[in-house]
């Protein structure tokens, strides 16, 4: 089946080409600028509605259509990216598609950590429940798919650690060769086995993320490789999709605000584009606020916004323990700033000790998630401390990471052996008290009955008869 129409638009100048015509660094030749996936139906930058004959997907149809596909035996209809493959033709054949059955992830309330912060509700849309345990999977699938349809045997990634998951899963089901690029002893150590189990061709680097995006550009312009990082547009159309997955489980009914973690500054901008998607075509009437949370150590664009209201970016040396999110000079920048100023969202900082205490309160909610998507509701708190969301507001963490991603950090918490003396000093009383009060050190003990009771009442308060 053809369906493929679209476009890439750069995000800089506005010129178009077609999605072939596109070079191996996903960057305008003219202005360096990123692409956006655009169809005939997109809304102009301007926000003007498009060219008349742009047949524009009719609102109610879509909805039955993907709530129809949610019963299916196909593989396409079962993945949560491509159920919704009438808001994202980038294939020209769906013979193409990579699947893993991504998506379709859950939708959790938060009942404590509402409470703690006095809001009526927190809700958390778990991407880490994808097949590789992290949001890059919705991307991937739609991007590695492309890659298979225009004939490519190599795909190539610099990460973090959770891109190169994603895409040495997709690659070995697509049986394509793939080839990863990681700063050394810089990634959690789950995510790196994967990307061996995967059957990546897996190569560390002496360097920090920013290093190996720079060997990796070097390497697919000489090479015919493709590029699978977010940079590349076709990743976004994927990762958009979690937008409209979230709508349908609220019932089109808007949340007032999105809270995502940032890091290579893509991930934002595509739940953006998603949200205003849906308002273009008549699925919800306003967006939410997309708010983008950066962690203290790694927040160019949270300094950049504050020294020059983000004309231009200001690179740092990243040094954050949520090493998913520990790059200093992110790709997207622009097109994040877009989606906080085109959603009316804000960008905040948190230190390493309020990502610690909010990992540990999800986790204590039965939920847990890795550093980086902890950052989530640890900015939150500040924004809600700062006024800039209401008690009555209805906000969705995303949580992009599973919390077996990184279980050292995990470990290293209840163990009480994360922070250094001089950070433990920096956690404020009633911050102590709460960290006291989640941290669950294990207990080790000899294999005696007597011993092991008396700790247990002693831990229990239990009187026994
Ligand atoms: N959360 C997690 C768990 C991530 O792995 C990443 C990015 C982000 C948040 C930030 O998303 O880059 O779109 O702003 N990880 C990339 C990687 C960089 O290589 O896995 P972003």
């Amino acid at each position: 089946m053809k369906v493929a129409t679209h476009q890439l638009r750069c995000t800089e100048c506005g010129a178009r080409i077609a999605g072939s015509a596109v070079n191996s660094i996903f960057r305008c030749p003219d202005c360096n600028g990123l692409y956006d996936v655009i169809y005939p139906w997109s809304s102009l930058p301007n926000g003007d509605t498009p060219a008349s004959d742009s047949k524009l997907p009719n609102a109610s149809a879509l909805r039955w259509l993907w709530q129809e596909r949610r019963t299916s035996t196909m593989s396409i209809d079962q993945s949560g990216v491509w159920r919704f493959r009438d808001l994202l033709p980038i294939v020209d054949d769906l013979e193409h598609v990579v699947t893993l059955r991504e998506g379709n992830t859950p939708l959790y309330d938060l009942p404590r950590a509402s409470k703690a912060l006095g809001l009526d509700w927190i809700l958390a849309k778990h991407q880490g429940m994808n097949p590789t345990g992290s949001f890059k999977d919705t991307g991937m699938t739609a991007a590695l798919s492309v890659a298979r349809e225009r004939g490519f045997e190599w795909v190539a990634c610099a990460s973090t650690g959770n891109t190169s998951a994603a895409m040495a899963a997709y690659a070995a089901r697509a049986a394509l060769r793939s080839i990863v690029f990681i700063p050394e002893g810089k990634i959690a150590w789950g995510k790196l086995s994967q990307s061996m189990d995967y059957g990546a061709l897996t190569v560390q680097l002496r360097t920090d993320f920013d290093g190996c995006v720079r060997v990796l550009t070097e390497l697919v312009s000489r090479f015919p490789i493709y590029l699978l990082n977010s940079v590349n547009p076709y990743r976004l159309e994927g990762q958009k999709t979690p937008a409209f997955e979230l709508l349908e489980q609220l019932e089109w009914q808007v949340p007032e605000h999105i809270v995502v973690p940032g890091g290579n500054l893509a991930n934002g901008s595509a739940l953006a584009k998603g949200f205003s998607e849906m308002h273009h075509l008549g699925l919800i009437s306003r967006v939410p606020k997309v708010s983008i949370i950066q962690a203290e150590g790694a927040n160019p664009l949270y300094r950049s916004l504050q020294e020059n209201n983000g004309e231009e970016l200001i690179p740092v040396k990243a040094n954050t323990r949520a090493t998913a999110i520990r790059i200093g000079n992110p790709a997207s920048w622009r097109k994040a700033l877009r989606a906080l100023r085109t959603t009316g969202g804000w960008c905040e900082q948190v230190s390493e000790q309020e990502i610690a205490l909010a990992k540990a309160e999800i986790g204590s909610e039965g939920i847990g998630c890795e550093p980086a998507s902890a950052v989530t509701l640890a900015g939150l708190k500040k924004l809600v401390a700062q006024g800039k969301v209401g008690r009555e507001e209805r906000v969705v963490l995303i949580l992009t990471g599973h919390t077996l991603k990184d279980s050292n950090y995990t470990i290293d918490y209840h163990r009480g052996e994360l922070f250094t003396e001089e950070e433990n000093a920096q956690i404020s009383g009633s911050d102590q008290i709460l960290h006291a009060a989640l941290r669950k050190p294990p207990i080790v003990l000899e294999p005696d009955t007597d011993i092991v009771f008396r700790e247990l009442e002693s831990q229990m308060k239990l009187v026994h008869a």
